[in-house]
């Protein structure tokens, strides 16, 4: 349940009007509610309260600080995937032994950092980056907490793009290949094997692949049990998928129900990485309409939004819905909602029924929350958007829009 509603045809989140935070911080705008970040992560974690767990929040759907801290503040740790996502984690309050550090590439000086900033583990993704780790870890004289990411081969039934279980995938080691790497872990002076981590991908919108890669899994922590190593953790990753439009998605309850059975059988710590869930529905971005434009038979709307600022629809031709702010009960026309960018690519939404907007009309794109601003960029030297936070009857920018002088900092011009 998200804090996005009508009241007297007005859109609000929580108690605030969305007009008024467009009227005071201009557009395109990203609101964030606190409420509903918070209900979110509450009902994942009473969902899970049964087995011991620990919720480590996907910083990479939504990285800014306010976000973090307000998930910090329930007790939530974070999963990254840099030295930045550190950073930001840290500044937020999270405590480091709930941090857990995931990716492909970590450099050298990523692993400094984390291990000087004293982080629960690290999720290592191949056998050159082990081994990188034991370097780094023995340089420091420190020994490092790992969990190998294992790849359970499950076909998560998503976009290609943010699938990642499957065994072609360039992500974790291959179930064949797992029992050597973990034997070589093991054997290795500054490497201290304490866990297992699996991700099957994002937006996934059933229990079923979960249960499957969670079984390949368990089997994997009996056999490395059999070789006398001491698995206390098991991390299944994220991809709870949320409903963007009409769809039916599983609740919290339902992944813990089905799940439950064999992360009990283990009796480890289980490690719940998730993002979208918690933050997706819990954010819209407010645009403004520019204009209305006819080309033949199309129908256009131009607002202030772009792909920079939420590219879900153009990368992965997302459908976000879009909601009239104001609704003045208008005739329905079918359009599609375009941003100012140089790109073809460039929409919100295409082939539209909406309610006939005007120039000067604002627009809420609803689900926003996870992957939005994150994903933002300067192209076209457009301005990242603004962020807010409501919360109750009042609202607090929680991140500046961007100034021209932002734009170029950092930058210089030649003589
Ligand atoms: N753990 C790992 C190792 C991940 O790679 C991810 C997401 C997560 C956890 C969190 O997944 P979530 O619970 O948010 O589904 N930009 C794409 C999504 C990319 C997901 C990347 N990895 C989108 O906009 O749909």
């Amino acid at each position: 349940m998200h804090a996005f509603r009508y009241k007297d045809n007005v859109l609000c989140g929580e108690e605030v009007p969305l007009d008024r935070v467009a009227e005071e911080v201009g557009t395109p705008v990203y609101v964030y509610s606190r409420r509903t970040i918070r209900d979110h992560y509450r009902r994942l974690d009473d969902a899970f309260s049964d087995i011991p767990h620990l919720i480590c929040y996907s910083v990479k759907a939504n990285s800014n600080l306010a976000v973090i801290s307000v998930l910090a503040g329930e007790g939530a740790g974070a999963d990254i995937v840099s030295g930045g996502e550190l950073y930001r984690a840290l500044k937020a309050g999270v405590p480091p032994k709930k941090i857990v550090f995931a990716g492909i590439g970590k450099t050298a000086e990523e692993m400094v950092y984390a291990l000087r900033s004293g982080i629960l583990m690290f999720n290592v993704e191949s056998e050159t980056e082990l081994l990188l780790l034991d370097r780094v870890a023995g340089e420091l004289g420190m020994r490092a907490d790992i969990a190998l990411r294992v790849n359970p081969d499950v076909d998560p039934a998503t976009h290609p793009y943010v699938a990642t279980g499957l065994k072609e995938a360039k992500f974790g080691i291959g179930m064949g290949e797992a029992l050597a790497v973990y034997r070589r872990a093991a054997a290795l002076p500054h490497i201290q094997v304490v866990g297992v981590h699996q991700h099957i991908g994002s937006q996934i919108t059933s229990v079923e692949p979960f249960r499957e890669a969670l079984e390949r899994t368990g089997e994997l922590v009996r056999s490395l049990r059999n070789m006398g190593l001491e698995i206390r953790y098991i991390n299944i990753g994220g991809g709870f998928g949320i409903p963007y439009g009409e769809e039916e998605v599983p609740y919290p309850v339902d992944y813990a129900r089905a799940l439950a059975p064999v992360l009990r059988e283990h009796g480890c710590t289980v490690i719940l990485e998730i993002g979208r869930m918690i933050v997706g529905n819990a954010g819209v971005l407010l645009t403004r309409v520019l204009y209305r434009k006819q080309s033949g038979e199309k129908r256009f709307l131009v607002v202030d939004a772009a792909m920079n600022d939420l590219i879900r629809p153009s990368l992965y031709g997302a459908f976000h819905r879009i909601l009239p702010v104001v609704d003045h009960g208008r005739e329905e026309e079918t359009v599609d909602v375009v941003g100012p960018v140089c790109e073809s690519g460039d929409f919100l939404a295409r082939d539209r029924v909406l309610p006939r907007s005007e120039p000067g009309d604002l627009l809420a794109v609803m689900s926003a929350g996870a992957y939005g601003f994150v994903m933002s960029s300067n192209y076209n030297s457009r301005r990242r958007a603004a962020e807010v936070m409501v919360d109750g009857e009042d609202f607090l920018v929680v991140r500046q829009r961007e100034s021209l002088e932002d734009l170029v900092r950092g930058e210089r011009t030649l003589t």
